[in-house]
């Protein structure tokens, strides 16, 4: 990687927390991978799988392992070339901590406090309202900062925290001088949003307790096809995107995005044609949207000294990168040099 050029640069995260899903896949993964072989623009990529965020719940210690080798072989799975970006596990970067402390005595508890994603997770889990789970967006913003990226390619839900990012970066800036690049959330319309296939009006995800509700990337092809032919939608048997039905509109949303067509030609392609017909469709579809991914994930997970060694050398590169812009905030700040 040429650091001499400027090129745009791209950063994402993935917490370990299970097998990503679908709207894992439609609402980040594919960005990613785009933007990581976009050939005309070049951006520069730094993907991660973020381990230390995912402690905020109660892991344990062999699950943790387990599942951040699982979730960095996806990255890999999905077609990002890990010598051309930069495809790290963030407990292997410590300035991901170091970072984040600084920004935390620049973060207001007000402003964390309305973080809807904290609220969400205290309620979920009421026992467990540990001050990480608060503090969680102030880590995302110095992964996010440490960087100096651009863009940061996430599904809707995260929009909250990116904008977070942004105020503390432009605060930041406004004391120091400038030190942080402010980023852009990078959110693609299709997909952006997958939802729930049993509660259209709930986000898709993998930690929902009925597994009918999202679709896992290493679900098998019937179980694919069950999922989406049991998925809630409405009386009318009209293919179209409308209001009030929140399950068709969610179906096409994923036929769209794993077919690239657009709803018109959705609508006329199954004009007439009942519910069962599109399901169908829309369960085949996803089968080969994710299939190439499931056979690359399950050949790299017989290679985990292949990864290891991936992980290694993306941690390295992204150490250098890292150390530079907290050495430069360290140094704003004030602490002294040695
Ligand atoms: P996480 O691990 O929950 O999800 C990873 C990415 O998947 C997207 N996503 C969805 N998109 C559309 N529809 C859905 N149903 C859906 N479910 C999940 C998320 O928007 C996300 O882009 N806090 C982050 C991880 C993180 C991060 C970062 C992201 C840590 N540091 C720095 C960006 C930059 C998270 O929990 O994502």
């Amino acid at each position: 990687m040429e650091e001499t050029q400027k090129k745009q640069i791209v950063l994402s995260a993935v917490q370990p927390t299970g097998t990503p899903t679908l709207g894992n896949y439609l609402g980040a993964f594919k960005n990613w991978k785009m933007m990581a072989n976009d050939m005309q623009e070049e951006y520069d990529c730094f993907y991660a799988v973020a381990d230390l965020h995912s402690i905020t719940v109660r892991l344990k210690p062999a699950d943790l392992r387990r599942q951040t080798l699982e979730m960095y072989a996806f990255l890999l799975a999905l077609g990002i070339d890990p010598e051309k970006n930069v495809v790290f596990i963030q407990s292997h970067v410590p300035e991901h901590a170091q970072l984040a402390w600084i920004l935390n005595c620049h973060t207001q508890f007000g402003e964390a406090s309305r973080m809807t994603q904290f609220k969400d997770k205290s309620e979920k889990h009421p026992e467990n309202i540990n001050v990480g789970l608060f503090s969680y967006p102030v880590l995302m913003a110095a992964d996010i900062l440490l960087y100096q990226a651009d863009y940061v390619p996430v599904g809707d839900d995260q929009k909250q925290h990116l904008e977070i990012t942004r105020d503390i970066a432009e605060r930041f800036n406004g004391i120091y001088g400038d030190v942080f690049t402010v980023p852009k959330p990078f959110i693609h319309k299709a997909g952006a949003r997958v939802m729930s296939l049993q509660d259209p009006t709930k986000k898709m995800s993998k930690s929902d307790t009925n597994v009918k509700g999202f679709i896992s990337m290493l679900d098998d092809d019937s179980t694919i096809m069950k999922k989406v032919k049991s998925a809630v939608t409405d009386s009318e048997a009209k293919v179209y995107h409308g209001e009030g039905k929140d399950g068709i509109n969610n179906l096409m949303e994923i036929y769209s995005c794993c077919t690239g067509k657009s709803f018109e030609e959705i609508e006329k392609e199954f004009d007439g044609k009942g519910y069962g017909d599109f399901k169908s469709a829309v369960g085949e579809a996803v089968i080969e949207e994710l299939r190439p991914v499931k056979e690359e994930y399950l050949r790299l997970m017989g290679d985990k000294g292949y990864l290891m060694k991936c992980a290694a050398e993306g941690a390295e590169k992204a150490e250098y990168f890292a150390r530079r812009t907290l050495r430069k905030t360290m140094k704003k700040v004030g602490f002294l040099q040695l």
